[in-house]
């Protein structure tokens, strides 16, 4: 079974599809995660054409999705805190808007779905990568509630920007992520439309877990 989850930042994505991925058994592929290690990787070697460079890169999820290592000729990065960085927040939107950056990865995350059972979220899943998966949601929710929640999680960390900064962020990546002229974040006709705007993450689970279900018994 293949689930294809797009939203904006902050509307739920990750959170809803770890609770999805461990109640069902399916496999979780955040793709936001390898635009995010794209970008690191671009500012590590910022010699060379990076499409090319990329598609030598194996990009290697452990613990269902929740750690990620990049690994090139032998060596290998884990880069799971450093792609969660202000500093990779700020460039990823440029990367991400290559098209053929996004080639090389959409041809890798393809390769992850067959014959997995996958739980893959991004901003172009349901549009481009698998647009025949056979549940595809648009989350979504207003650009206050996404910043609060993503300023949530920076609570108690030192290096915590304010809530004003995170909004700022957010507002300038919805405008960078759905402007771009190569797969834009926009909803698919054909994924359901789900504004997590005051609902709990628990709530948009269970939501989508009767899909599942439903998709399961054959309905
Ligand atoms: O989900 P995220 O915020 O970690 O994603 C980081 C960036 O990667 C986001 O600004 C848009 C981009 N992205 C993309 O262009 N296509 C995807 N399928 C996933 C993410």
């Amino acid at each position: 079974m293949q689930i294809a989850i797009d939203g904006p930042a902050g509307s739920g994505k990750s959170t809803v599809c770890k609770m999805l991925a461990n109640r069902y058994g399916l496999t979780y592929l955040d793709t936001g995660a390898m635009y995010r290690a794209a970008t690191w990787f671009s500012l590590k070697f910022t010699d060379e054409d990076l499409p090319r460079r990329l598609e030598a890169v194996d990009f290697i999820f452990s613990e269902n999705g929740r750690r990620l290592a990049l690994s090139k000729d032998g060596e290998t990065w884990d880069v799971t805190a450093a792609i969660r960085t202000p500093a990779i927040s700020g460039a990823v939107s440029r990367v991400a808007a290559n098209p053929r950056v996004r080639a090389v990865l959409t041809e890798k995350q393809r390769k992850y779905a067959e014959g997995n059972d996958v739980i893959m979220e991004g901003r172009d899943i349901t549009t481009v990568v698998l647009p025949g998966a056979d549940i595809k949601v648009f989350l979504t929710a207003t650009a206050e509630e996404r910043a609060k929640r993503r300023f949530a999680e920076w609570e108690g960390k030192p290096e915590a920007p304010s809530y004003e900064e995170v909004l700022e962020s957010i507002k300038r990546r919805d405008e960078a992520d759905s402007s771009r002229p190569c797969s834009p974040l926009k909803r698919a006709d054909d994924a359901a439309l789900l504004d997590t705007t005051g609902l709990t993450l628990e709530q948009v689970a269970e939501h989508i877990g009767r899909m599942i279900e439903a998709e399961r018994g054959g309905n």
